[in-house]
């Protein structure tokens, strides 16, 4: 039901909108996952030609987007916290005489978008994830019309991509690029079907032409972005894909492109040909990140994941045999509705059985709406606590020890940023991990965006340290 003070925006219409270019501030709060980092990132690339400056605190802005996510527990109470402090900005402004736009955007916004209209009215603007390309429109109306919280959150017909600018900015040495979105999975604990709508597939065209403009502004390492990444089938030739190692291969061939990467992946989506290119593209890097969730074939079942344990070893061999070293991570929920002690303990035997390089892992919350939400045994949260710092403690174990197995070795690293330390950079494995090196050697200075061989000399649980050595291979 509509409140009365809030508009419901049509999301079939809009496209082409123009503002008049103003000089404006702009601070976005990004929450949660890769893909909403790059949904910031085309946000403010869509506000950026109407005039506004990116700000990275909030103190005098004259608007503010909080992008939110709702995969996990308070993620609502998170985001009415953050909306009084804007409220709190909002009047000392208006005593001023001046105005601030609020716009909740993301997976939040998607869901409550109603509830967030309601409690707090000094929202002007709520978008959900596939409809934030309505804000300039949305912005219009806003600053000329009334002042009724304006919500857009209907699935569009026409996919967002298709309004989003076509310019890009890079900006760092590694880019997100996102190629699907949504889910058709509906694993019983998850939101995404319901907050991201179903999966869709950008055409392999359309990304080559964003992918190029990337490479154009500095960009040597892309990492392919979808909920369901490896479900892509987007079009190419007049059919549709049928794997994502065909978009890979033909982003791989881009000249100036050194890695890329892709997350995050369902196991039942993980196809031969897509294992193969494990083993031929050189610029594929050699990490997956390959949720299991647990490591019970009944809770599996129970999550509506799709696939056995067995089915999942049998990836992880292949994928092992396409590529011997390849570093596998992965997302871990404990505490599932009806997950017993011995589950729990086939979850650790798979954690012992694969031995992961990194992993996340999850208390089950539930997910209002989600089938397993209404799971009749929830699980104690002392229990969960319990189970998860067993599992944490060995994939922390696990983590440290292939950073450790690193040492003495030489490996490639991408050049990403100064390091904390004056003369520092750090740069990233083809697995990942952040390597602190010193900036310079004798004959040669080092930049952002370089490709270097390093010896790897130390090792942490989360980072590694090395010096430089061997050849300099920037493209
Ligand atoms: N409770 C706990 N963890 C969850 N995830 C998704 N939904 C939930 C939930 N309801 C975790 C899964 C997923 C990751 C992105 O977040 O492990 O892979
Ligand atoms: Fe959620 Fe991933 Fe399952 Fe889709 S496949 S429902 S995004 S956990």
């Amino acid at each position: 039901m509509t409140n009365q003070n809030t508009r419901n925006v049509p999301a079939t219409t809009g496209g082409g909108f123009e503002l008049a270019p103003a000089s404006k501030s702009l601070f976005i709060k990004t929450f949660g996952c890769q893909m909403n980092v790059y949904d910031s990132e085309r946000i403010s690339e869509l506000l950026v030609p109407l005039g506004y400056t990116i700000k990275d605190a909030l103190e005098n802005v004259d608007m503010a987007v909080l992008n939110t996510c709702h995969i996990r527990e308070k993620a609502s109470e998170k985001l009415f916290s953050e909306l009084g402090r804007l409220r709190a900005h909002k009047r000392r402004r208006s005593a001023i005489g001046k105005q601030m736009i609020i716009a909740v955007a993301g997976c939040v916004a998607q869901a409550i978008g109603e509830e967030i209209a309601r409690r707090v009215p000094e929202v002007d603007i709520v978008v959900g994830p596939q409809t934030y390309h309505r804000l300039p429109e949305l912005i219009s109306r806003i600053e000329s019309t009334s002042g009724d919280t304006q919500i857009c959150t209907e699935f569009p017909v026409n996919p967002k991509f298709d309004e989003l600018p076509v310019e890009r900015k890079g900006g760092s040495v590694s880019a997100f690029l996102s190629v699907q979105e949504g889910c058709d999975k509906f694993c019983t604990f998850c939101v995404v079907p319901y907050t991201r709508g179903a999966e869709y597939s950008r055409p392999v065209d359309d990304l080559v032409t964003e992918a190029k403009l990337l490479v154009e502004c500095g960009v040597k390492e892309i990492t392919l972005l979808g909920q369901n990444v490896n479900a892509y089938h987007g079009q190419h030739l007049g059919k549709q894909v049928s794997s994502l190692s065909v978009l890979i291969e033909r982003l791989a061939a881009l000249k100036g492109l050194s890695r890329l990467r892709y997350t995050t992946s369902h196991p039942k989506d993980m196809d031969l040909s897509l294992i193969d290119a494990h083993g031929r593209i050189p610029e594929l890097m050699p990490s997956v990140h390959l949720p299991v969730q647990s490591g019970s074939d009944r809770i599996l079942e129970a999550m509506n994941r799709r696939y056995t344990v067995a089915d999942y070893l049998g990836v992880v061999d292949k994928l092992r045999t396409a590529r011997p070293d390849i570093a596998l991570s992965s997302d871990f929920i404990v505490g599932f509705p009806g997950e017993t002690e011995e589950d729990f303990r086939q979850t650790m035997n798979l954690v012992k059985t694969v031995g992961y390089a990194q992993a996340y892992s999850f208390k089950y919350s539930p997910r209002p709406g989600t089938p397993a939400a209404a799971g009749e045994i929830q699980i104690e949260d002392e229990i969960k606590w319990e189970r998860l710092q067993v599992l944490q403690n060995l994939l922390v174990e696990q983590q440290s020890k292939f950073n450790q197995s690193l040492v003495g070795a030489a490996t490639e690293i991408l050049i990403e940023k100064p390091g904390r330390y004056p003369g520092q950079l750090v740069g990233r494995t083809p697995y990942l991990q952040p390597v602190h090196v010193a900036a310079k050697s004798d004959n040669q200075e080092l930049n952002i965006g370089d490709i270097i061989q390093v010896n790897i000399t130390g090792s942490s649980s989360n980072s590694l340290m090395g010096t430089l050595g061997g050849d300099y291979i920037n493209d």
